[in-house]
């Protein structure tokens, strides 16, 4: 075979791993300028044809690499690859070297083919500019060697150790950055071309970017732990001040209580107007602890104990609870409930946390004079529970922030309203942890409709309806 073609034999390999475009731009140069005569021309078809078995061989083995591996595992990624490269090429050794930072060193990775065990470990420092891997990792270029027992480019001890002759170093990089080389050898000597040479920088680019993704992966991972753990530590430290908060409060309330009934001695008019002050304030702060506790219970998904109880009831207790108050404020609450509503079936303790939470905000955001409806509806697998006033409503911007902790609408906050902005929060995540629905309707200065909705004893055994949609028609 003349040298001319040899060299385009290189050529021709490299311009087929490009792709069908570049090999033909390829073929047609070499025609202008060499061929002159029939031998050269069937010496050259037979090329071609070879080259593009060769292409194919290339283009199977490095989707064989892509598909095999996996970013979240990189030592069964490069392992893979190792394997896949073994199979496919005759070789006696395959070895991915990568640089660990701390130790500035490169280092086998587990799963190398052809290394005893031992060898299995072996590292170089970047000091060490006689070992061809280091020059490899240091200038990028790949190094190739006919007979590395010889070679004065290589540590010619590790050569013999390992039996070794023919050798190929390429780069593992991407983007300028290098994570390590990769090594191949035979036995034979002079056993690579230029072909191996390009198969294996291309391979050595795949594993590179799958370096790359397991890292970024790794990072992802960490950062993610991180934030949860974080996030436990607020949980922790929430749920720990809220319980160091609530024995003063109560002792606070106790002593203030026991004044006001005059237990201690006489009380003046100056005094007790400060003592009930002092009180309603020790009430709001042991409201807004009871609420942190609460959220950071729910949020840490504790179990609903689902129990049958009578919803109507709750409802009306929770409504006289609130009767003192009402009637002071000239506002008027009532409840309509069906007679023939099933029991409810959820944890009744938490319902009623649900319906404190939106009857006390019908009657916080109503005006002296106005009017608070309780109506519940028996749906067949559903009770919905409509709580309405027509109070000062939310502003339309509102509605979408309005089940987000500690989130105060505008006019709320502009008419100096109290409130720390959990309550909605708090009825939301027990609704959706009783697999129920909850949400508001209003209208800006007219009044406000909060619906809920949870299972009834129906749902089980009851008349046979789609229960799904009951749940959404509701
Ligand atoms: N019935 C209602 N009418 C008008 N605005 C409402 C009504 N219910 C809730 N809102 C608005 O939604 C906000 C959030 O309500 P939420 O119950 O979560 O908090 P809050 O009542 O301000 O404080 P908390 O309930 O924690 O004491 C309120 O601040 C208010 O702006
Ligand atoms: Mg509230």
């Amino acid at each position: 075979m003349s040298l001319g073609i040899l060299k385009d034999i290189a050529w021709l390999g490299a311009g087929f791993v490009l792709g069908a475009g570049g090999s033909l731009f390829l073929r047609e140069t070499f025609y202008k300028d060499e061929l002159d005569s029939q031998g050269l021309k069937e010496e050259l078809t037979e090329t071609q044809v070879r080259l593009d078995a060769k292409s194919r061989e290339i283009k199977t083995l490095q989707d064989t690499v892509r598909s095999a591996a996996s970013p979240t595992d990189l030592t069964a990624a490069l392992a893979g690859i190792v394997s896949i490269v073994t199979r496919h090429m005759e070789v006696d050794l395959v070895a991915f070297l990568l640089l660990d930072e701390a130790s500035q060193e490169l280092v086998t990775r587990p799963g190398a083919y052809g290394l005893e065990k031992e060898e299995q470990i072996y590292k170089i420092s970047l000091m060490d500019e006689n070992a061809s891997s280091v020059r490899v990792f240091k200038t990028g270029k790949p190094f190739v060697a006919g007979d590395a027992q010889a070679d004065p480019g290589v540590i010619t001890h590790y050569a013999k150790l390992w039996d070794i002759r023919s050798l190929i170093v390429v780069p593992v990089s991407k983007q300028g950055h290098s994570w390590g080389v990769m090594r191949v050898g035979s036995r034979k000597p002079y056993a690579f071309t230029q072909e191996h040479v390009d198969l294996m920088g291309a391979i050595a680019e795949d594993a590179a970017i799958i370096i790359e993704m397991s890292v970024l992966n790794q990072q992802l991972l960490s950062d993610r732990e991180q934030l949860r753990a974080l996030s436990r530590m607020k949980d922790e430290f929430v749920s720990t001040v809220s319980h160091e908060f609530k024995t003063p409060l109560t002792t606070l309330a106790g002593f203030l209580g026991l004044m006001l009934e005059g237990e201690i001695g006489p009380v003046s008019e100056d005094q007790r107007r400060f003592m009930v002050m002092a009180k309603n304030a020790v009430e709001r702060l042991s409201n807004m602890v009871s609420d942190l506790l609460d959220i950071s219970r729910l949020e840490s998904d504790m179990k609903m104990e689902l129990k049958r109880f009578s919803l109507t009831p709750s409802l009306s207790s929770i409504i006289e609870a609130h009767n003192l108050e009402a009637t002071a404020a000239k506002k008027e609450i009532h409840l309509d409930s069906p007679k023939n509503l099933p029991e409810a079936l959820a944890d009744p303790k938490w319902i009623s946390v649900v319906a404190e939470n939106l009857i006390s905000n019908a009657l916080k955001f109503t005006k002296p004079g106005g009017r608070i409806s309780v109506s519940v509806f028996n749906k067949g697998d559903c009770i919905e529970t409509i709580i309405e006033d027509d109070g000062i409503g939310l502003p339309q911007e509102a509605l979408s922030h309005i089940f987000e902790k500690f989130y105060r609408a505008s006019n709320a906050r502009e008419l100096n309203i109290s409130g720390t902005g959990l309550g909605l929060a708090i009825s939301k995540k027990i609704i959706d942890l009783h697999g129920g629905r909850l949400w508001l309707e209003s209208s800006l200065g007219k009044g406000t409709k909060a619906h809920f909705v949870i299972y009834s004893v129906n749902r089980y055994g009851g008349p046979g309806q789609n229960r799904t949609e009951t749940m959404q028609e509701a």
